[in-house]
């Protein structure tokens, strides 16, 4: 194998990191590993503030886990009162960014009050702890004010993307038999306005029989329809509303969210995660990992709607106490300097992304971020998918100066944070590698059979031990959550990744081992997509898989086998992917779709997906396939590249 650079963080940067050379991480690591309730025990002490203090650390019983158990703590208190009380009230919490040029500055005692006004009015409008809040809207302010809102009263929240079609949205009202629908008129995205309000409506049109509130942010200021009884401006919802409320004593284990992700079924998985150890954990990952100090302006560039903003946007950064920037729109709106406008105008110190906006950002050359001054970065942050060499190394040398180390951050929705990252200033780095697990976390190798691998090697990324921000159960499925989970090795946590083991102990996230897709860094379920194709009228049996691709790492290939009819494929073509983008979202639309007269499946009539990669990769078929029913499908197949 060749030769991997080492990057070791320079001696200016581990002078004054969190966590300073490698015996500091390793001694860590050790104490957690040797005693994990004194370990989280005493951290819980240190890093957040209880009503009530717990009885006792966790309480695991395999699968389902609970920790600090009979504690009373509120997580919006945490991110804003505490931070308060300790003289930070001025402290800026969010600088807005508009992506028409609109700014606003938001100090922890602004963002506390318009808390506790949509807190009051929600209870003014009978809503109480345990009830369940749908998020649709754009990333301005006020979406974080929502979650926090919700977290206050005890309300748990499932925040959908604004990307997601209205029918998805329908999905996740009804799944969670939601009371209220918090939403926007609309938002900006590449100049133009993402119409939210209208697909709240196109979802109503059916189901969702739960809502009884839906609250309005203007935002974009367009005409939208209100449903008199129902609908409400966020202005008028808030409106007398006091800017004072208590925070509700809740249970440590008091479900904060729902965030719904993509599995191996057509059906979207609601994550749950509860209050406490999913706090804990994400306060620590800021410290640790992002090395966070009082004085850094920190930035997430992801979207509040996936589980990297409900954790490095809202509830770790503000846990922290952090100064984060918050951008509403696209990179390249309305140039492909944005970010560095951004970075340059508010002195950013701490940068997390994506591999897929690195690499895109990569292609439009040097000149755009070399006209910026970016010196104020001291950290960059990657998350969502492995990252490849070049675009690490483009990122350190361009972005970075060469002088800040790169957190590759491994964690998924389920793990709530983050698992596996360098603690910066005490990792030696390698381009493309996670490293190493974070303290607390047991992060393990092992073969087709569950039995652990020991040394270097390639194997099933597994979790040994509960870590308190793990999710608890899935929507009103708890025996999904043991199946997906919890089953291939009992009392361990199967995380559908493949990865590799170096010779010096460091992870590679190689990609999952099942039916996900991970395009863009956002999750896609092969099923899912399967059954959007399968429901239109032309379609009578769909195969999806991921394709390499340069700059989203997968790109989604649809085999698609037609019902009889006359049918013209180039209309077809665009009118699936249309679809697709109706049922899901657009960001789910295949890139290619290939029709065919069949699809190879094995005799006991599973479509064998490693051949249609094979065929969408190469055109060529190896490899073993003798449980292949008919392998003429496959040539056939093959030769209809051009259909
Ligand atoms: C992948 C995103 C390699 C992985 C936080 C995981 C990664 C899935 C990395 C979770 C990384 C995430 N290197 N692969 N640093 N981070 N992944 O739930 O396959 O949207 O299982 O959570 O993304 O995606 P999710």
């Amino acid at each position: 194998m060749e030769e991997t650079a080492l990057y070791p963080p320079h001696a200016g940067f581990v002078s004054q990191a969190n966590v300073s050379g490698y015996a500091a991480y390793e001694q860590l690591f050790q104490r957690a590993a040797e005693d994990p309730e004194g370990f989280w025990g005493h951290l819980a002490e240190e890093e957040l503030h209880w009503f009530e203090k717990w009885s006792h650390v966790f309480e695991w019983q395999p699968p389902f886990v609970k920790w600090f158990v009979g504690g009373k703590i509120n997580a919006s208190y945490n991110c804003l009162d505490r931070h308060i009380e300790a003289g930070h009230g001025e402290r800026v919490a969010f600088h807005f960014v508009g992506e028409l040029g609109d700014t606003r500055d938001i100090t922890y005692r602004e963002l506390l009050a318009t808390v506790c006004q949509f807190t009051n009015a929600m209870k003014q409008a009978g809503i109480q702890p345990g009830g369940r809040a749908v998020i649709y809207m754009p990333m301005v302010p006020e979406l974080p004010a929502a979650l926090l809102a919700c977290a206050r009263l005890g309300v748990t929240h499932s925040v959908v993307f604004g990307g997601f079609s209205a029918e998805a949205l329908r999905f996740r009202i009804d799944d969670l038999e939601a009371e209220l629908v918090i939403t926007a008129d609309g938002g900006w995205r590449r100049g133009k306005e993402v119409r939210l309000k209208d697909a709240v409506d196109e979802a109503m049109q059916e189901g969702c029989a739960s809502v009884k509130h839906v609250v309005v942010l203007q935002r974009t200021g367009s005409a939208v329809t209100m449903r008199e009884g129902r609908d409400i401006y966020w202005h008028d919802f808030i409106a007398g509303a006091s800017a004072e409320c208590p925070a509700e004593e809740l249970d440590a284990e008091h479900p904060l969210y729902v965030l719904y992700t993509s599995g191996t079924t057509g059906k979207p998985k609601g994550i749950l995660h509860t209050t406490a150890g999913y706090l804990l954990q994400n306060t620590m990952a800021m410290k640790w990992v992002f090395d966070l100090k009082p004085n850094d302006i920190y930035w997430c560039a992801a979207d509040v709607g996936w589980v990297t903003g409900h954790s490095y946007i809202v509830y770790g950064p503000l846990s922290a106490g952090a100064t984060s920037v918050l951008y509403e729109g696209a990179p390249d709106y309305p140039k492909w300097d944005r970010w560095w406008e951004i970075v340059a105008r508010y002195k950013v110190n701490i940068l997390y992304t994506s591999p897929t906006a690195i690499r895109a950002l990569l292609r439009q050359g040097d000149a755009y971020p070399q006209a910026h001054d970016l010196s104020s970065l001291r950290l960059l942050g990657s998350v969502g998918e492995p990252i490849n060499p070049a675009a690490w190394e483009w990122y350190h040398r361009v972005i970075g100066g060469g002088r800040c180390p790169i957190v590759d951050t491994w964690w998924q929705t389920e793990t709530g944070s983050i698992m596996i990252a360098p603690l910066p200033g005490a990792i030696d780095l390698k381009p493309g590698s996670a490293t190493r697990p974070l303290p607390g976390v047991q992060a393990d190798l092992v073969d087709l059979d569950g039995n652990p691998l020991e040394g270097p090697g390639e194997g099933y990324l597994v979790v040994r031990r509960p870590w308190p921000s793990m999710a608890r159960t899935l929507w009103k499925d708890p025996q999904r959550y043991e199946s997906a989970y919890w089953s291939r090795i009992p009392g361990i946590y199967f995380t559908g990744d493949a990865a590799r083991r170096d010779e010096d102990g460091y992870f590679w996230v190689l990609g999952r081992v099942d039916d996900v897709m991970n395009v863009s860094g956002h999750r896609l379920s092969t099923m899912e997509l399967e059954s959007s194709l399968v429901r239109h009228p032309s379609v009578a049996e769909a195969a999806v898989i991921g394709k390499p691709d340069e700059l989203t790492g997968q790109a989604v290939v649809a085999f698609v086998t037609l019902k009889q009819g006359e049918w013209d494929h180039s209309i077809l073509t665009e009118e699936l992917r249309q679809w697709v983008g109706k049922e899901i979202g657009s960001f789910a639309k295949p890139k290619e779709i290939r029709f065919a007269e069949g699809l190879p499946k094995t005799r006991s009539g599973k479509i064998m997906r490693r051949l249609l990669r094979e065929l969408a990769v190469g055109n060529t078929v190896s490899g073993d396939t003798t449980t292949l029913e008919d392998f003429n499908v496959v040539n056939k197949l093959a030769s209809k590249d051009e259909d």
